[in-house]
């Protein structure tokens, strides 16, 4: 892989902030765009904009087809069955509202349970928290096993013939913990409970094979692709394409319609109301295409070295407490510097242009089962290097002494 090359693609990363190069390791939250995704937006806006499945004229039918074309980019991306199981939406969090709200009307009754991990990020869990606190539902918690990843074994213990749905974390977006999400699908297939994965965590640094691991949903976000902001994907299995029931409706979604009665659209359609986000969506398409050329691979590997390297180093300074200490994770290292605030840490390392997260990372039940009040995370991206890990750790070096 060539780390220049790629980071040549990326015009922001020639920002300097305070003085110093860019070092850009807040990946966790948003990563940044490659050239070649700015450029199909702005020629998407520049060439082709107009609504889409609503037109006759040239414009409407090239956004169409284009739109149309990005949702078989993201079906092959993932290897899902069809293009049709993949619905457009603002991202992670809007497809996890998407299905609580559809499984809600129909799936979900008093008394049911839901089980979820003390990883989740609040994404995961207050669609279902709000279901919860309005249908007497139940929350079942699994905890982390002793590498700090969702303890799938402990799955069995929780199912009870109330279960009605598992919803779990891929990748933990503050511990960086890999799920064994295959393991976990098995078990809710054996008990027929439907499963979510989420893969905001896990898209960006994984190959993710929905045809073969065939959850009932799976969601994540372009943004964190190297793709825009405000859009990302629902996949529903072919079950759920026909039962779910559409949480929003409005134009786009429908066959006929008069005062008395609606006749739906079938498909993806049906859950895409109104004008979707064409240029969003296009350059999300661009940005699959990006890491496709790349070779997820080899930008697991990549990544995975610098995260080895960066873990290695910070595990030889005394001053530090690492979560979720263990190799076999994707893209994030979580810590502190003993007897710090983090939000500190966060703080001076920008002073050298290093940027990272500080906080909670919106999962406080993780925070609360650690007993603390946020960590300091890097989170790393196919651009990142060898130098910027060593000169993140030799800042942070610093700043330990500038805290003690
Ligand atoms: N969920 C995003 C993060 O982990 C925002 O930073």
């Amino acid at each position: 892989m060539n780390t220049e090359s790629i980071r040549a693609a990326f015009p922001i990363l020639k920002e300097t902030i305070n003085g110093y190069p860019l070092v850009y390791l807040d990946n966790g939250a948003t990563t940044q765009k490659p050239a070649r995704v700015i450029d199909a937006i702005t020629s998407y806006y520049t060439h082709t904009n107009a609504n889409v499945h609503r037109g006759v004229h040239t414009l409407s039918q090239r956004a169409t087809i284009q739109l149309e074309a990005a949702r078989k980019t993201v079906a092959q991306f993932f290897n899902a069955p069809s293009a049709g199981q993949i619905i457009f939406t603002a991202g992670t969090t809007d497809s996890i509202n998407s299905v609580a709200l559809g499984l809600a009307e129909k799936h979900l009754q008093e008394g049911d349970e839901i089980v979820l991990s003390v990883a989740e990020h609040h994404s995961n869990i207050l669609p279902w928290q709000h279901w919860a606190q309005r249908h007497k539902g139940k929350l079942v918690v699994l905890p982390l096993n002793k590498e700090q990843s969702v303890d799938v074994t402990a799955l069995e213990d929780k199912i009870t013939p109330r279960t009605k749905l598992i919803a779990l974390t891929h990748v933990s977006n503050t511990l960086g913990t890999i799920t064994d999400v295959e393991a976990a699908v098995r078990i809710a297939k054996l008990h027929a409970i439907p499963i979510l994965i989420d893969g905001a965590q896990s898209a960006p640094h994984l190959t993710v094979n929905l045809g073969k691991l065939q959850p009932d949903f799976f969601v994540c976000s372009a943004h964190k692709m190297y793709g825009p902001t405000g859009t990302g994907i629902l996949y529903l299995s072919e079950r759920w394409l026909n039962e779910l029931p559409a949480p929003r409706t409005g134009g786009g979604t429908i066959k006929t319609v008069t005062f008395d009665h609606t006749e739906y659209a079938e498909g993806a359609l049906r859950f895409e109301p109104g004008t979707p986000h064409v240029a969003g969506i296009i350059g999300f398409s661009e940005a699959l295409k990006f890491m496709s050329d790349i070779g997820l691979e080899a930008i697991a590997q990549h990544e995975q070295s610098l995260l080895i390297h960066a873990q290695n180093q910070l595990r030889a300074l005394p001053e530090i407490d690492l979560y979720g200490d263990h190799e076999h994770k994707a893209g994030v290292i979580s810590f502190n510097v003993k007897g710090a605030h983090p939000f500190d840490v966060g703080t001076l390392l920008d002073k050298y242009g290093i940027a990272v997260r500080t906080g909670h990372h919106c999962t406080q039940p993780l925070m609360q089962h650690y007993g603390i009040q946020g960590t300091v995370r890097a989170s790393f991206g196919v651009y990142n290097t060898i130098e910027e890990t060593n000169f993140f750790i030799e800042k942070l070096k610093k700043v330990i002494k500038m805290l003690s």
